[in-house]
């Protein structure tokens, strides 16, 4: 695909086939996703591969219980607080394959880098016909001490990306158009 293509026609994924990713895949979009630029080319990302349909729905069904518990009163998150309440809704969208980017926060700009990497990784996947899709919803489950142990996560490491990866039930083509934006000055 054209660069441009690839960029433009991007969309976050929310339908996955059963069809699990290969890990030389996985690797190859990691090794892609390592030629983002970083600040100082300190390149402090570190990446958790997670699979398997039955675990990420434990994972889905734990992070949902902590951001329901989490939500207070006047909190934007309250509009997700039904859906987050669903029994039926996995925060993976059922995807068989989470890469979750953790960035070292010794560095001050890991977050920047990380999420150039996470791009990188969004881009490559489309271009290679896998979808992805960002999902804040895990950030919290991700940043916990007790999950970054059971993972092998030092504690400098924290969540910057976690992304839900595999193959989409139909190519996304259309999805939310872009706003109008603000140019200033002049
Ligand atoms: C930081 C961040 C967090 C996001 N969290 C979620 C999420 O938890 N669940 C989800 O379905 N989409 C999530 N998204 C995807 C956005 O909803 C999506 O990118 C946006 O609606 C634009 O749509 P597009 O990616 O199809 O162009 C997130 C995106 C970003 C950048």
């Amino acid at each position: 695909m054209e660069t441009l293509e690839t960029i433009k026609t991007r969309r976050s994924v929310r339908k996955y086939t059963d069809r699990p990713v290969e890990e030389k895949v996985i690797r190859e979009l990691i090794d892609l996703a390592v030629w983002a630029p970083s600040a100082m080319n300190t390149q402090p990302w570190g990446f958790l591969i997670l699979e398997g349909k039955e675990y990420l729905k434990e994972l889905s069904d734990q992070a949902k219980k902590g951001l329901v518990a989490a939500i207070s009163e006047n909190s934007d998150m309250q509009k997700y607080k039904n859906r987050l309440e669903s029994a039926d809704f996995n925060i993976f969208h059922n995807a068989s394959t989470v890469v979750v980017i953790y960035g070292n926060s010794e560095s001050s700009w890991y977050i920047y880098d990380c999420s150039l990497a996470a791009q990188n990784l969004m881009l490559a996947a489309h271009d290679k016909g896998l979808g992805t899709c960002w999902i804040g919803f895990a950030h919290q489950l991700f940043d916990t001490a007790e999950f970054k142990q059971k993972h092998g996560i030092p504690e400098e490491y924290k969540v910057v990306a976690p992304m839900a990866l595999g193959y989409p039930e139909k190519q996304p083509g259309s999805g939310p158009s872009r706003k109008e934006y603000p140019i200033f000055g002049g």
